[in-house]
């Protein structure tokens, strides 16, 4: 989704600028721009399609004079992906341009008035009308035309500002849409996200709703509605560059799936104590656990899925019903939730907006709300009465991968805690324990068992569509299987609960469709063997997933991707890692942009 950045200092604006926004690539975009303040006027560039077209535009920013400038990344939402759409937008006397993330609810009636007194419009984005709103109202002071401007505005923003009368100024203003404002020695930043500032500082402020910021390389003040000064709190980034780079990958993708034996133990380690799981940061008390009826689980996308997984561990350990609701579903079902709801919320970025309209649904129905997120100080993190941090470090590829499995720790994790809690954990919970901790080992087992994934991708990177089925664990881990496939190899790909595939699908299953059966869940196994038949019988290829020790697995599949032993109810963490990678491997194959897949964004900040 778009991608802001600002700096203000003593060095050159545009480089600086044009490295953040590479920084922000990730988040997907389509079209791109920079506004600096020159030495008269404001320019602007802006090209459509990637970062590239700008830095060759610009001779890499060096073509553009001045040490203060705006950046940003589009995602198309009003408007096609044209130069035209794309941010920067000027106000028609030259005096403003504004970057924009978010989505502005009630431009059309603004973009009526405003050109009713005269203003006219270069693009078709909402975002345009902020800038001429700014051109409106102002009268001599930046600050109080934003103030003003953004008052008109329903919808959601991340503003940033510059004044050609105010050459070595920014400003910022934020509402539901993420606005980080970075602190430097003689230079200051802003950025829709800590990846574009890490090179930079590790000093931030994150603006929350309804506040705005003014920078200049000597300091940033920040403000309220009203103008009233505001005191903010400086907060450190942990996360490190390096972190944040392809450290000798082709893709991003492909070390963080290499990095999730590693981010699964962060997210674990820390958090088992004396062979007890701890979990210091959670408020929910004992009795709250023993007051709660039912646990509602939403989230979009990989998080709903690692929901889907997480549900039959949750309540195989707690005995407490749980639901996995899609957010933009849940957001407007009337839910029937009430304060003996526990809604766990699942967000690696903290900041999807359906996401974050279905928790608020909820809380306002009075459900107490327990967030698993990855990135620090977001939106949904702050929202939640309690949060759980995944702790699986930046991650950059838009299709999900250690944000997914360190999900699933997190939800094994508070499995076992809330059953401790509840005092009804079983005989068994030592040797969870035990399992819990050697999950990064086998994580990294089953990416080394599966050297021959390139091949398989060569045999299967030309199919038509492909079938990925399971019960139980298996039928979770499946879901997210397919929608890897699907994300960034762009192949059809469709999971079915195994035993459901007699119901229609089947229908679809001719001579060499390739059908991947999961086979890691042994008490059910058996019974996906059955299916395994019936779709050999229609002339699938199979390939399964399964163990190495399996003889009825080996004699009727044609190929294999193996798992270490894994116990049923944690499987899906292990068995998901060589599905990321066939996925990979196939989109290569295919020759796909794969940590930025077409049409998707890391983090989607709109409905
Ligand atoms: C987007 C991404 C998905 C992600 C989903 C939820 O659609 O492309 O990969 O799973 O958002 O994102 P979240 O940050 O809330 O986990």
């Amino acid at each position: 989704m778009c991608g802001i950045v600002g700096y203000t200092g003593s060095a050159q604006a545009a480089p600086i600028l044009l490295e953040g926004l590479g920084k922000l690539e990730y988040r997907g975009y389509d079209s791109a721009g920079i506004a600096v303040r020159g030495k008269e006027d404001i320019s602007v560039v802006k090209v459509t399609g990637r970062i590239a077209g700008l830095c060759e535009k610009t001779d890499n920013g060096k073509a553009l004079e001045g040490c203060t400038g705006i950046g940003h990344t589009r995602w198309a939402t009003h408007g096609a992906p044209t130069e035209g759409n794309a941010h920067p937008h000027l106000s028609n006397d030259g005096r403003f341009a504004v970057v924009h993330n978010g989505i502005i609810e009630n431009y059309q009636t603004l973009r009526e008035e405003l050109k009713g007194k005269g203003y006219h419009f270069d693009s078709e984005t909402d975002t345009e009308v902020i800038v001429h709103l700014m051109e409106m109202y102002y009268k001599g002071d930046v600050k109080k035309a934003l103030i003003q401007t953004v008052n008109r505005l329903q919808g959601s923003y991340a503003l940033g500002v510059l004044c050609k009368d105010e050459p070595d100024k920014l400003y910022a203003a934020r509402e539901a849409s993420p606005l980080i404002i970075g602190l430097g020695l003689g230079e200051n930043y802003f950025a829709s996200d800590v990846t574009a500032l890490v090179a930079y500082t590790r000093n931030a402020v994150y603006l929350e709703d309804g506040e705005f910021a003014e920078l200049t390389k000597e300091g940033v003040s920040f403000f309220d509605c009203l103008g009233q000064p505001l005191a903010k709190q400086v907060s450190r980034i942990t996360w490190d560059v390096q972190a944040a780079e392809k450290g000798g990958y082709d893709h991003f993708m492909l070390k963080e799936i290499m990095e999730q034996p590693g981010a699964v133990k962060a997210a674990i380690s820390p958090r088992l104590k004396n062979n007890a799981v701890v979990f210091e940061e959670l408020k929910l008390t004992k009795e709250d656990l023993a007051g709660i009826r039912k646990i509602v689980i939403t989230a979009c996308g990989s998080a709903y899925y690692a929901g889907c997984s997480g549900k039959y561990v949750l309540e195989a350990l707690t005995h407490i019903p749980v639901e996995v609701v899609l957010a933009s579903e849940l957001r407007y079902s009337n839910p029937l939730i009430d304060a003996s709801t526990l809604l766990i919320v699942i967000s690696q970025s903290g900041e999807t907006a359906d996401t974050i309209a279905a928790m608020k649904e909820c809380r306002a129905k009075g459900a107490r709300t327990l967030a698993i997120v990855n990135v620090v100080g977001s939106t949904i993190a702050k929202l939640a009465e309690d949060t759980v941090y995944t702790w699986a470090g930046p991650e950059i590829a838009v299709a999900t991968t250690k944000g997914f499995t360190t999900q699933l720790a997190v939800l094994y994790l508070l499995s076992l805690y809330f059953s401790k809690l509840l005092g009804i954990a079983g005989e068994d919970y030592a040797a969870h324990i035990r399992i819990l901790k050697s999950l990064p080992r086998l994580i990294q087992q089953a990416i080394d068992m599966n050297h021959s994934l390139p091949k398989l991708a060569e045999k299967y990177h030309r199919a038509k569509s492909l079938f990925f089925i399971g019960r139980n664990t298996d039928y979770a881990a499946a879901l997210e299987g397919a929608l890897k496939m699907k994300e960034i190899s762009y192949l059809h790909a469709e999971a079915y609960a195994a035993g459901e595939l007699k119901h229609g699908t089947i229908a679809l299953i001719e001579e060499h469709t390739p059908v991947i059966a999961l086979c890691c869940n042994r008490r059910i196994m058996e019974k996906t063997l059955s299916n395994i038949v019936e779709v050999k019988a229609r002339g699938a290829e199979v390939l399964a997933v399964s163990y190495r020790d399996n003889p009825k697995i080996l004699s009727v599949a044609d190929d294999f991707i193996f798992i270490p032993e894994v116990e049923d109810l944690f499987s899906a963490i292990v068995e998901i890692v060589p599905l990321q990678l066939l996925a990979y491997y196939v989109a290569k194959a295919n020759g796909c942009d794969i940590d930025k897949p077409k049409n998707l964004a890391k983090s989607v900040t709109v409905e």
